[in-house]
Protein backbone atom coordinates (compact mmCIF):
# COMPACT_ATOMS: atom_id res chain seq x y z
CA UNK A 1 0.00 0.00 0.00
CA UNK A 2 1.50 3.75 -0.74
CA UNK A 3 0.67 6.19 0.99
CA UNK A 4 -2.03 8.30 -0.33
CA UNK A 5 -0.83 12.04 -1.59
CA UNK A 6 -1.50 14.68 -3.96
CA UNK A 7 0.54 13.15 -6.96
CA UNK A 8 -1.34 13.11 -10.00
CA UNK A 9 -0.09 9.65 -10.95
CA UNK A 10 -0.50 8.04 -7.35
CA UNK A 11 0.00 4.46 -9.07
CA UNK A 12 3.77 5.83 -9.66
CA UNK A 13 5.51 4.89 -6.46
CA UNK A 14 8.95 2.79 -6.19
CA UNK A 15 8.41 -0.70 -7.18
CA UNK A 16 7.12 -0.43 -10.94
CA UNK A 17 5.25 -3.49 -12.44
CA UNK A 18 3.35 -2.87 -15.47
CA UNK A 19 2.88 -6.15 -17.83
CA UNK A 20 1.48 -4.25 -20.78
CA UNK A 21 3.45 -2.09 -22.50
CA UNK A 22 0.23 0.19 -22.93
CA UNK A 23 0.75 -0.13 -26.97
CA UNK A 24 3.53 1.77 -27.39
CA UNK A 25 6.77 1.64 -29.45
CA UNK A 26 7.68 -2.24 -30.78
CA UNK A 27 8.29 -4.99 -28.47
CA UNK A 28 10.04 -7.00 -30.94
CA UNK A 29 12.59 -3.77 -31.17
CA UNK A 30 15.29 -5.36 -28.66
CA UNK A 31 15.55 -3.64 -25.37
CA UNK A 32 11.95 -2.35 -25.89
CA UNK A 33 11.29 -0.92 -22.85
CA UNK A 34 7.30 -0.29 -22.57
CA UNK A 35 5.75 3.50 -22.80
CA UNK A 36 3.70 3.14 -19.25
CA UNK A 37 6.57 4.13 -17.25
CA UNK A 38 7.53 6.99 -19.40
CA UNK A 39 3.91 8.48 -19.63
CA UNK A 40 3.72 8.40 -15.65
CA UNK A 41 6.90 10.22 -15.19
CA UNK A 42 5.84 12.94 -17.75
CA UNK A 43 2.48 13.95 -16.39
CA UNK A 44 4.51 13.76 -12.70
CA UNK A 45 6.89 15.96 -13.54
CA UNK A 46 4.45 18.26 -16.33
CA UNK A 47 7.00 17.34 -19.54
CA UNK A 48 6.89 20.51 -21.83
CA UNK A 49 9.34 19.10 -24.31
CA UNK A 50 11.37 15.80 -24.15
CA UNK A 51 14.24 14.29 -25.67
CA UNK A 52 14.95 10.80 -26.08
CA UNK A 53 18.61 10.44 -27.61
CA UNK A 54 18.41 6.67 -27.94
CA UNK A 55 15.10 6.41 -28.79
CA UNK A 56 14.94 2.71 -30.70
CA UNK A 57 11.80 1.73 -31.64
CA UNK A 58 10.55 5.07 -30.86
CA UNK A 59 8.27 3.71 -27.42
CA UNK A 60 8.86 7.98 -26.10
CA UNK A 61 7.96 9.59 -28.72
CA UNK A 62 4.42 7.90 -29.06
CA UNK A 63 3.58 8.60 -25.57
CA UNK A 64 4.49 12.42 -26.23
CA UNK A 65 2.57 12.52 -29.03
CA UNK A 66 -0.44 10.65 -27.24
CA UNK A 67 0.06 13.54 -24.47
CA UNK A 68 0.25 16.36 -27.11
CA UNK A 69 3.99 16.79 -25.78
CA UNK A 70 6.68 18.24 -28.29
CA UNK A 71 9.35 15.82 -28.64
CA UNK A 72 12.77 15.52 -30.08
CA UNK A 73 14.27 12.09 -30.59
CA UNK A 74 17.52 10.55 -31.98
CA UNK A 75 18.90 7.06 -32.03
CA UNK A 76 22.55 5.64 -33.51
CA UNK A 77 20.77 4.43 -36.18
CA UNK A 78 19.42 7.56 -37.58
CA UNK A 79 23.44 8.51 -36.99
CA UNK A 80 22.59 11.07 -34.04
CA UNK A 81 25.12 10.12 -31.54
CA UNK A 82 24.13 10.96 -28.42
CA UNK A 83 27.73 10.63 -26.80
CA UNK A 84 29.16 13.53 -29.01
CA UNK A 85 27.99 16.67 -28.16
CA UNK A 86 27.84 17.90 -31.70
CA UNK A 87 24.96 15.70 -31.98
CA UNK A 88 23.06 18.17 -29.96
CA UNK A 89 23.79 21.57 -31.62
CA UNK A 90 20.65 20.86 -34.93
CA UNK A 91 18.19 20.18 -31.93
CA UNK A 92 17.67 23.72 -31.23
CA UNK A 93 16.75 24.85 -27.58
CA UNK A 94 16.56 23.34 -24.55
CA UNK A 95 14.48 20.61 -22.73
CA UNK A 96 12.99 20.21 -19.72
CA UNK A 97 12.67 16.54 -19.83
CA UNK A 98 15.42 13.88 -21.04
CA UNK A 99 14.01 10.38 -21.18
CA UNK A 100 16.76 7.59 -21.72
CA UNK A 101 17.10 3.92 -21.85
CA UNK A 102 20.69 3.35 -23.12
CA UNK A 103 22.45 -0.02 -23.86
CA UNK A 104 23.69 -1.93 -20.95
CA UNK A 105 27.14 -1.90 -22.48
CA UNK A 106 27.62 -5.37 -24.90
CA UNK A 107 23.88 -7.08 -23.27
CA UNK A 108 22.46 -6.58 -26.52
CA UNK A 109 24.36 -5.10 -29.75
CA UNK A 110 21.93 -2.92 -31.42
CA UNK A 111 23.90 -1.54 -34.62
CA UNK A 112 26.66 -1.64 -37.15
CA UNK A 113 27.66 1.61 -36.63
CA UNK A 114 30.98 1.35 -34.34
CA UNK A 115 29.40 4.88 -32.47
CA UNK A 116 26.66 2.34 -30.99
CA UNK A 117 27.73 2.52 -27.17
CA UNK A 118 26.90 -1.42 -26.74
CA UNK A 119 29.80 -2.05 -29.32
CA UNK A 120 32.57 -0.45 -27.03
CA UNK A 121 35.39 -2.91 -26.84
CA UNK A 122 36.59 -2.69 -23.57
CA UNK A 123 34.51 -1.48 -20.25
CA UNK A 124 36.81 1.75 -19.49
CA UNK A 125 35.67 2.18 -23.30
CA UNK A 126 32.14 1.90 -22.54
CA UNK A 127 32.15 3.96 -19.17
CA UNK A 128 34.11 6.63 -21.01
CA UNK A 129 31.49 7.29 -23.71
CA UNK A 130 28.69 6.71 -21.09
CA UNK A 131 30.25 9.30 -19.13
CA UNK A 132 29.95 11.53 -22.48
CA UNK A 133 26.67 11.33 -23.45
CA UNK A 134 25.33 11.84 -19.91
CA UNK A 135 27.25 15.00 -19.83
CA UNK A 136 25.88 16.03 -23.45
CA UNK A 137 22.30 15.40 -22.46
CA UNK A 138 22.83 17.25 -19.21
CA UNK A 139 23.73 20.30 -20.98
CA UNK A 140 20.30 20.62 -23.33
CA UNK A 141 18.33 20.29 -19.82
CA UNK A 142 16.87 23.41 -18.68
CA UNK A 143 17.84 24.62 -15.34
CA UNK A 144 15.28 22.60 -13.04
CA UNK A 145 14.56 20.12 -15.73
CA UNK A 146 14.65 16.48 -15.21
CA UNK A 147 16.45 13.28 -16.70
CA UNK A 148 15.35 10.09 -16.52
CA UNK A 149 17.68 7.28 -17.00
CA UNK A 150 16.46 3.50 -17.27
CA UNK A 151 19.70 1.35 -16.88
CA UNK A 152 20.34 -2.52 -15.45
CA UNK A 153 23.45 -3.94 -13.49
CA UNK A 154 24.22 -6.21 -15.50
CA UNK A 155 26.63 -9.24 -15.69
CA UNK A 156 29.15 -9.87 -18.42
CA UNK A 157 30.21 -12.91 -19.07
CA UNK A 158 34.11 -12.26 -18.91
CA UNK A 159 34.28 -8.96 -16.39
CA UNK A 160 31.47 -10.03 -14.08
CA UNK A 161 29.25 -7.79 -12.24
CA UNK A 162 29.11 -4.51 -13.59
CA UNK A 163 27.26 -2.16 -11.41
CA UNK A 164 25.79 0.32 -14.64
CA UNK A 165 23.26 1.94 -12.26
CA UNK A 166 26.10 2.54 -9.60
CA UNK A 167 28.29 4.18 -12.54
CA UNK A 168 25.06 6.32 -13.68
CA UNK A 169 24.93 8.20 -10.33
CA UNK A 170 28.24 9.07 -10.63
CA UNK A 171 28.63 10.24 -13.88
CA UNK A 172 25.36 12.22 -13.70
CA UNK A 173 26.47 13.79 -10.45
CA UNK A 174 29.62 14.82 -12.12
CA UNK A 175 27.64 16.20 -15.19
CA UNK A 176 26.07 18.57 -12.38
CA UNK A 177 23.18 16.87 -11.85
CA UNK A 178 21.46 15.68 -8.59
CA UNK A 179 19.06 12.58 -7.86
CA UNK A 180 15.47 14.42 -8.26
CA UNK A 181 13.51 11.45 -6.27
CA UNK A 182 13.78 7.64 -5.35
CA UNK A 183 15.05 5.32 -7.61
CA UNK A 184 11.98 3.43 -9.48
CA UNK A 185 12.51 -0.50 -9.58
CA UNK A 186 10.60 -1.86 -12.63
CA UNK A 187 10.20 -5.33 -12.72
CA UNK A 188 11.05 -7.58 -15.74
CA UNK A 189 8.69 -9.23 -17.99
CA UNK A 190 9.40 -11.59 -20.84
CA UNK A 191 13.20 -11.40 -20.66
CA UNK A 192 14.27 -14.17 -22.82
CA UNK A 193 16.30 -15.66 -20.25
CA UNK A 194 13.80 -15.93 -17.94
CA UNK A 195 12.76 -19.39 -19.69
CA UNK A 196 16.26 -20.65 -19.74
CA UNK A 197 18.20 -23.33 -17.64
CA UNK A 198 21.71 -22.28 -16.26
CA UNK A 199 24.11 -24.66 -15.03
CA UNK A 200 25.79 -22.14 -12.62
CA UNK A 201 24.43 -20.42 -9.60
CA UNK A 202 23.77 -17.15 -9.58
CA UNK A 203 21.00 -14.65 -8.16
CA UNK A 204 19.07 -13.54 -11.15
CA UNK A 205 18.14 -9.50 -11.37
CA UNK A 206 14.69 -9.49 -12.59
CA UNK A 207 14.42 -5.33 -12.39
CA UNK A 208 15.56 -2.40 -13.91
CA UNK A 209 16.39 0.92 -11.98
CA UNK A 210 14.63 4.17 -13.17
CA UNK A 211 16.86 7.09 -12.02
CA UNK A 212 15.54 10.49 -12.05
CA UNK A 213 17.77 13.68 -12.24
CA UNK A 214 17.67 17.38 -11.52
CA UNK A 215 19.35 20.00 -13.35
CA UNK A 216 19.84 22.20 -10.22
CA UNK A 217 18.58 25.99 -10.95
CA UNK A 218 21.81 28.28 -10.98
CA UNK A 219 23.34 29.24 -7.49
CA UNK A 220 23.47 33.13 -6.62
CA UNK A 221 27.31 33.98 -5.58
CA UNK A 222 27.34 32.73 -1.85
CA UNK A 223 26.62 35.07 1.01
CA UNK A 224 30.27 35.48 2.36
CA UNK A 225 29.31 36.83 5.44
CA UNK A 226 29.69 33.97 8.21
CA UNK A 227 25.91 33.92 9.67
CA UNK A 228 26.16 35.50 13.23
CA UNK A 229 23.12 35.00 15.99
CA UNK A 230 21.28 38.59 16.63
CA UNK A 231 21.25 37.20 20.36
CA UNK A 232 23.82 35.29 21.17
CA UNK A 233 26.68 36.49 19.17
CA UNK A 234 30.32 34.73 18.33
CA UNK A 235 29.53 31.88 20.75
CA UNK A 236 31.30 28.90 18.80
CA UNK A 237 34.93 28.58 21.14
CA UNK A 238 35.02 25.71 23.28
CA UNK A 239 33.08 23.33 20.40
C1 LIG B 1 17.76 -0.10 -24.89
S1 LIG B 1 17.64 0.49 -26.52
C2 LIG B 1 16.37 1.71 -26.41
C3 LIG B 1 15.03 1.09 -26.66
C4 LIG B 1 13.92 2.11 -26.65
N1 LIG B 1 13.76 2.67 -25.31
C5 LIG B 1 12.63 1.47 -27.08
O1 LIG B 1 11.70 1.44 -26.30
O2 LIG B 1 12.55 0.94 -28.19
C6 LIG B 1 19.11 1.46 -26.66
C7 LIG B 1 19.19 2.27 -27.94
O3 LIG B 1 20.40 3.05 -27.91
C8 LIG B 1 20.83 3.21 -29.25
N2 LIG B 1 22.24 3.66 -29.22
C9 LIG B 1 23.37 2.96 -28.97
N3 LIG B 1 24.46 3.74 -29.03
C10 LIG B 1 24.01 4.98 -29.32
C11 LIG B 1 24.66 6.23 -29.53
N4 LIG B 1 26.01 6.36 -29.44
N5 LIG B 1 23.89 7.32 -29.82
C12 LIG B 1 22.53 7.21 -29.94
N6 LIG B 1 21.87 6.03 -29.77
C13 LIG B 1 22.60 4.93 -29.46
C14 LIG B 1 20.59 1.84 -29.85
O4 LIG B 1 20.54 1.90 -31.26
C15 LIG B 1 19.25 1.45 -29.21
O5 LIG B 1 18.17 1.81 -30.04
Amino acid sequence: MAPRNASPVPHLTSLYHFESTGGFGSRSYPGNCGGLLIRDLLLYFKAARVLDPMSGSGTCGQVCRSLGIPFKSGDIHRGFDATDPASYRYLRGRFDFVWAHPPYWRQKIYADDPRDLSRAPTLDAFLDRYAAFISASAAVLSSGGHFAILMGDYTDRQIGFVPLTFHTKRFAYHAGLVSACTDIIRFSHGNSSSSKVYQSSFIPGLHDVCMIFRKPHKHRPPNTRPHRSPTHGDRTHGR
